[in-house]
């Protein structure tokens, strides 16, 4: 089939190029000329496993780029729209852009074409797409509008475009949603899975991927709740560690605990510094938004980004309290994107606590596998933050090392070497990446979410009579 995708961000270009993975012909369009030329440059425009390997792959042949929306509307059968759907002023969804492309489109089609909305859209998106392209010229029986939303992660974005849990196609119109979902039918039958030259799963993968289908509203309510869900399980396991903190409970034995319930499922209850991202903090806006406008007031939303919002001054007291006053402490900082996997740091929550940690004085040195650069535009002004080439060069002379994003390289540092070069033997870490008593074997102190700061029995810390009789398990020398 021959697809237009129109926007090259992450679901676009991510989109794109996983058409190309199930067989189609796809025309990537954008109205940034220099940022299509470095694509097909093979220059990404953010770090995104597999998507480089797969635009070389078929740049040129089966994809191609233009920023000529009209007639690439005109030579496609289907019009996927996923173009940005940033937050307005009341953090409803900006959907200028799509109106924009739907009103092009609707000027330039001679032939039956299916649009696919696969931005994050508020529900009746497609509605107004179908009556904007009609008050723009397009007669009723030549197009169709279907919802098909993308649940893709940044980080794992092609394999999660290639091996989802589900497929959810939303429309009014039969016939759309039939040529939507044969788009999909090497994943519905699961002929893909078994591709020699296919992006490996990252799992073991049993048949086909279900195809979900509903109303046009339905699809597009599916995906606000359910990143409105997964926000809400994360604020869930945030205040259930600060309780355990309280008690001296460890969070991972109750996540574990929780999470063992097949209702409840383990995914998403890992405690930290909060979430971060293009997603979660604008879709929940956006969803608040939805609801309010359906006169429903949905104050558990308002709760779930306020409980998120407190993380990270829940965090710096952490900091606070284990090395007393910041003024000229040094800290080795690992990670500044909102999530391991990405060089994304929009909204990521190691930003304010790297600028507060900055204010107070601290001297840093940040060290990110990916967001280098970004974070050295982030931060050009601040003359107390260096940027050091590994965690090992980060640590070299710091007071102690602090951990903001789960890298997966993060969780696997040699911690011996490591405690050689930090004065106060400490690691403080917002993503709980160790068992604490790995940590404490190789000699350093460690300070996580949810749980009691362990330090080796050795370490001065453990000396001070104040953690003796700090009854619970606060400093426990192991
Ligand atoms: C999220 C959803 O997971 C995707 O399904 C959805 O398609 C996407 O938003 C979107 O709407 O485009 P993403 O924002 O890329 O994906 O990343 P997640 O893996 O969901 O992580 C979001 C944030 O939550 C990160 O800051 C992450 O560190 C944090 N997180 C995640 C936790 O703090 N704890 C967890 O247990 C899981």
């Amino acid at each position: 089939m021959k697809l237009a995708v129109v926007g090259t961000g992450y679901v676009g270009l991510v989109a794109a190029v996983g058409f190309c993975e199930l067989g189609h012909e796809v025309v990537c369009v954008d109205n940034d000329g220099p940022k299509l030329q470095k694509i097909r440059d093979g220059v990404m425009p953010f770090y995104e496993e597999h998507l480089q390997q797969l635009v070389r792959r078929y740049a040129g042949s089966m994809l191609t780029f233009s920023n000529d929306l009209p007639s690439a509307a005109r030579e496609a059968g289907v019009i996927v729209i996923a173009v940005g759907t940033p937050a307005g002023e009341n953090g409803e969804a900006d959907l200028s852009y799509v109106e924009a492309v739907s009103r092009e489109i609707a000027g330039a089609i001679t032939s039956y074409k299916v649009i696919v909305e696969k931005s994050t859209v508020p529900v009746y998106t497609s509605h107004w797409i179908r009556r904007s392209m009609l008050l723009n010229g397009a007669p009723a029986g030549l197009f169709d509008v279907v919802s098909n939303p993308e649940f893709l992660r940044e980080g794992t974005a092609v394999v999660d475009f290639l091996y989802p849990d589900r497929i959810v196609i939303g429309g009014d119109s039969q016939r759309a949603v039939d040529l939507v979902c044969s788009i999909y039918r090497r994943l519905e039958d699961g002929s893909y899975h078994s591709e020699p030259t296919g992006i490996t799963p990252p799992r073991q993968v049993q048949g086909g991927t279900r195809i979900i289908k509903t109303s046009a509203a339905g699809a597009e309510l599916i995906k606000h709740a359910s990143n409105a869900f997964l926000a809400m399980k994360i604020s869930f396991i945030n205040a259930v560690a600060s309780i355990c903190e309280a008690v001296g409970a460890d969070v991972s034995e109750v996540a574990s605990g929780i999470g063992s319930d097949s209702r409840i499922g383990s995914q998403f209850l890992r405690p930290g510094i909060g979430y971060g991202g293009s997603c979660f903090p604008k879709d929940l806006k956006a969803f608040r938004a939805v609801a309010r406008e359906a006169g429903y007031d949905f104050r558990l939303l308002d709760e779930v980004a306020s409980i998120n919002d407190e993380q990270g001054g829940r965090f710096l007291r952490k900091v606070r309290r284990a090395l007393w006053t910041l003024k000229d402490k040094k800290l080795a900082v690992l990670g500044i994107s909102f999530k391991g996997g990405t060089d994304d740091i929009r909204e990521s929550p190691a930003v304010p606590i790297v600028r507060a940690l900055a204010r107070e004085g601290c001297h840093l040195s940040i060290y990110d596998p990916a967001a280098m650069e970004r974070g050295r535009e982030e931060f050009a002004e601040c003359h107390t933050i260096s940027f050091s080439s590994s965690a090992y060069d980060s640590a070299k002379n710091a007071d102690a090392l602090v951990i903001l994003t789960d890298w997966d390289e993060f969780a696997t540092l040699d911690l011996k070497a490591i405690r050689e070069t930090l004065k106060y033997h400490l690691i403080i870490d917002g993503r709980n990446l160790y068992d604490p008593a790995e940590v404490v074997a190789s000699g350093l102190g460690y300070v996580s979410m949810g749980r009691p700061d362990f330090f080796p029995e050795n370490h001065p810390v453990a000396q001070s009579p104040e953690s003796k009789r700090n009854g619970m398990v606060a400093v426990r020398a192991v």
